[in-house]
């Protein structure tokens, strides 16, 4: 099969991350990049070996050579940038937070699919190999019958008011930044629940800061998720069960080890060795989800993609922070 033509729309941080991954990986081609301003899309193809530059987003999805179109702007700008690839026919990886809300996600996957394009949530951590291996334990019942999940992804960011992460304009809050991880693992693990409690903390621009959730499943299992943007944590995720429990560790989406505890005594694996920056197993996934014709990636299902934002809206409802696109 041809190589996979890559178009990268926006020259910032993550897009640069996973450029590296694109380029090292067999049988994909970083072809083209967009950005607002010519002057820094020709600096960014310079700098990653992309073989065309473009001064708009719209000069990039019009370009015949680019196969699939990587979303890599901030999630206010999401669901804008992912209409203009699919309406220019072209199919898109779209990084996380996926949108601002359900309502915009829903936008997107309906365009998307009255298309028939491939579309994804750019969540890497659906393919680390420790979540998969933790997907196959509870699988195979390792510890019996699942009671409750802890996960946890904070880090501590200085507060600025004109940084991303706490702008409501931009789309800020731990939960779209963070604590999508752990939402969408526990979803992995546990389904949609059925009941969303939330609780924590705002930045003084009104984003979320602290969060801790709580989800109810009609048979009385249970998550505790929490997510953070003012402190370091090293918690990942403990799973009990009623014949034992699974602990990954540290951080939730760089697991390196997990420990299967039953009275049969302690299992430890270890995480291989991953290639790069992380993201080659997602870019692969898009690949053979187009080699395949398949318009969406069983590994990231995009009814999981809307039903985690539903939930985060939910949470976020419960505190109070709200996007003025919500
Ligand atoms: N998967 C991961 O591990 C990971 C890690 C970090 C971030 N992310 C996600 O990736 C996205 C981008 O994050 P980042 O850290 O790369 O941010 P960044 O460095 O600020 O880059 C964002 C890019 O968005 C573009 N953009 C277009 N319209 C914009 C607007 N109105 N305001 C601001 N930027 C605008 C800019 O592109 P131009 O070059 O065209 O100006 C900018 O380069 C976020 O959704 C974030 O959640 C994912």
């Amino acid at each position: 099969m041809d190589a996979i033509r890559w178009g990268i729309l926006g020259a910032g941080g993550i897009a640069a991350t996973v450029s590296a991954d694109i380029t090292a990986l067999p049988g994909h081609v970083l072809h083209a990049v967009g950005a607002r301003d010519a002057d820094r899309a020709a600096a960014f193809a310079h700098r990653h070996g992309v073989h065309r530059s473009y001064g708009s987003y719209l000069e990039l999805v019009t370009d015949p050579g680019v196969d699939v179109v990587y979303i890599a702007t901030t999630h206010a700008q999401h669901q804008e940038h992912a209409l203009l690839a699919l309406r220019a026919g072209k199919p898109v990886l779209v990084e996380k937070a996926f949108t601002l809300n359900a309502a915009q996600a829903r936008d997107v996957v309906a365009e998307a699919r009255l298309r028939r394009l491939f579309c994804m949530e750019a969540m890497w951590v659906r393919f680390h190999p420790l979540i998969r291996e933790v997907s196959r334990l509870l699988a195979d019942g390792a510890i019996g019958k699942v009671v409750a999940v802890r996960a946890d992804l904070s880090k501590r960011f200085d507060f600025d008011p004109a940084h991303r992460l706490f702008d409501l304009d931009a789309g800020g809050g731990a939960l779209l930044d963070l604590g999508v991880y752990p939402a969408a693992v526990v979803w992995t693990w546990l389904g949609r629940p059925d009941t969303v409690q939330a609780t924590g903390a705002l930045a003084p621009t009104g984003s979320d800061l602290s969060v801790g959730m709580q989800w109810g499943y009609p048979d009385g299992r249970f998550a505790q998720i929490h997510t953070s943007a003012a402190t370091d944590s090293p918690f990942a995720a403990l799973i009990t069960g009623t014949r034992g429990w699974i602990s990954l560790e540290p951080r939730l989406h760089r697991g390196r080890r997990l420990v299967v505890h039953t009275a049969d005594g302690d299992v430890e694996h270890l995480a291989p060795a991953i290639a790069g920056n992380g993201y080659r197993a997602e870019l692969e996934e898009v690949a053979r989800c187009l080699a395949a014709g398949e318009l969406e990636s069983p590994a990231v299902p995009l009814d999981d993609t809307i039903g985690i934002l539903d939930v985060l809206d939910d949470a976020r409802r419960q505190l109070g922070a709200r996007y003025p696109a919500d």
